[in-house]
């Protein structure tokens, strides 16, 4: 018999004035599999409304996808899905914008100040 298998992943969530709350998804699980593909699959399947960031996927050049992995900084797109289960959330050293969003933008290269 060949039973699929999953994982599960733990996300905070939230916006900026809200409290912030754990949701849990079971998400399908392969070797290699990254934190970046279990989000894109969330997103696709579960929740359209989960907010993350991406861009170069996979080649650590555009650092959007920065995010707490089980509470250390690391790069969705790299981090690997663990079959135990995974905890990601926001960076906590930048403003929240909602979900695993937060502002990354060095002060000196904003446009304008967002207050
Ligand atoms: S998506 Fe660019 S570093 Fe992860």
């Amino acid at each position: 018999m060949n039973e699929k298998k999953t994982t599960s992943v733990c996300v905070v969530r939230g916006g900026a004035d809200e409290k912030p709350y754990e949701e849990n998804f079971e998400v399908p699980f392969e070797d290699g599999a990254s934190v970046l593909d279990a989000l894109t699959w969330i997103r696709s399947h579960k929740d359209s409304s989960l907010a993350f960031r991406y861009s170069c996927v996979s080649a650590n050049a555009c650092k959007e996808c920065m995010v707490l992995v089980n509470d250390k900084v690391d790069y969705a797109c790299t981090a690997r899905l663990d079959p135990d289960g995974v905890k990601v959330g926001p960076l906590k050293n930048k403003r929240l914008i909602r979900d695993l969003v937060t502002d990354i933008v060095p002060p000196k290269e904003r446009i304008s100040d967002p207050n």
